[in-house]
């Protein structure tokens, strides 16, 4: 199993790199630390390679340019190339995300665009940019769509992004697909859809249908019900001439926050593949499109923070840190959990406590609960941060962003 772990413990103390090496590849975290401004992200480059390398090994059915990184996750730009380099393409909602994926490396033609509120100059500029699909969450985008189309003279390929009124079983904040979520086209409007594509075929051609029913989800059953639902309403197109050739499947795919377990990770990965592997083989002409994020990038980082104060208000213990939820949003915004590990583990006794953040928010509680043995000026790390961490950060206080810093080959490097 420890061989599966990529931040470890050795002589009690957190490393990254290869727990087979803790001398010679990988870095003492509270060592390197010392030296350091605080809160750091700390990205494992070569987690994220072998994650990637792994879910393009088992997915081997789906074309690499077709499992679109979903950028919203982590728009950094070097790490927008580490998978450039790995032949993905990329999943945006925003122009800014496009031009981001663009100078991480993807080329236009591996770049699609979702995102219920796409303005006309983003569309606009997504068509001159000549992406690969634009997905449309409306009849009224469609609509703007082809009246760009017509005035450009000029035609995009579209997919259309179902909302087939199926949620993934995950936090109510991160579920999409139901019927009365914001995503997607509703089923009612499928009919007027359809016959404004037939009736502008030459401007915009149909070339997808597509769903994302949720994010974080561990069980698969529903993602089995909607591809049930995408499939027959792909039966219908067919049947009534639309040129369908690729099935979007959204991305989706959760880790479980509450143990850093990457070998269980990598078990969801397969299953997941062999659900998938049935509907290809079912269609094997149709190409199979995903847009993972966080079953990607989520493991690879962890945030450092320093403790700046211990307290006690009432019966809570309170270790009070120099990150809160405006760099790491998730616990604020979701309940989310995630791990909280001491770089140094101390042999006295634990106690249960509340890590806080310094914003002036009673929401500003990071985790409950940890049972922690710490002193102030001790640096802890929150784990999986990879996904919607620095991408959800802001300036809310006027606090400077977390550094960024990346480890790979043995060494840790500023992340620019
Ligand atoms: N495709 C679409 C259309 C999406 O809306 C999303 C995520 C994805 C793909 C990627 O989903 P993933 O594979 O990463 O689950 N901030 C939240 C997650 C929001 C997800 C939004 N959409 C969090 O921190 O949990």
């Amino acid at each position: 199993m420890i061989s599966h772990m990529e931040f470890f413990y050795f002589d009690n103390q957190l490393f990254v790199g290869k727990p087979s090496e803790p001398k010679a590849s990988s870095v003492n975290l509270s060592k390197w630390t010392s030296n350091q401004r605080t809160p750091i992200y700390l990205y494992d480059f070569e987690q994220i390679k072998r994650r990637v390398q792994y879910f393009k090994k088992v997915l081997a059915f789906v074309q690499s340019q077709n499992i679109h990184f979903a950028v919203k996750s982590n728009p950094n730009e070097r790490i927008l190339k580490l998978l450039s380099d790995e032949g993905l393409g990329a999943d945006t909602v925003s122009i800014g995300e496009i031009k981001r994926a663009m100078k991480g490396g993807f080329s236009a033609n591996n770049i699609i665009f979702s995102g219920v509120g796409k303005t006309k100059t983003e569309i606009e500029n997504a068509i001159d940019l000549k992406i690969k699909q634009i997905n449309i969450e409306s009849f009224s985008e469609l609509k703007r769509i082809i009246k760009i189309c017509n005035e450009k003279n000029t035609s995009i390929e579209l997919g259309i992004r179902l909302n087939p009124r199926v949620s993934a079983d995950t936090h109510k904040s991160i579920s999409t697909g139901g019927a009365d979520n914001k995503f997607g086209v509703d089923l009612s409007e499928l009919e007027d859809v359809k016959k404004a594509l037939k009736e502008n075929n030459k401007l915009v051609k149909l070339k997808s249908l597509s769903m994302h029913i949720g994010s974080n989800f561990l069980k698969l059953a529903e993602l089995d019900s909607a591809m049930k639902i995408l499939e027959n309403h792909l039966g219908e197109f067919l049947k009534e001439g639309f040129e369908i050739d690729r099935l979007d499947l959204g991305g989706g795919l959760g880790i479980d926050y509450d143990i850093y377990d990457i070998q269980k990770d990598e078990s969801l990965i397969a299953e997941y593949a062999d659900l998938l592997k049935n509907l290809h083989e079912r269609h094997p002409k149709i190409q199979l499109m995903l847009e993972p994020g966080r079953i990607l990038i989520a493991r690879s980082a962890i945030l450092i923070t320093q403790v700046q104060y211990i307290k006690k208000n009432g019966s809570t213990w309170f270790a009070v840190v120099d990150t809160g939820m405006n760099h790491l949003l998730r616990p604020a915004l979701y309940e989310a959990h995630h791990q909280i590990w001491p770089l140094v583990i101390r042999q006295n006794e634990k106690k249960a406590m509340s890590v806080a953040g310094p914003i002036c928010e009673s929401t500003d509680i990071l985790a409950t609960d940890v049972q922690l043995s710490i002193y102030e000026d001790d640096c802890l790390a929150i784990l999986d941060c990879g996904a919607y961490g620095m991408s959800m950060a802001s300036q809310y206080n006027l606090h400077d962003f977390p550094l960024e810093y990346y480890f790979e080959n043995g060494k840790i490097s500023h992340l620019a």
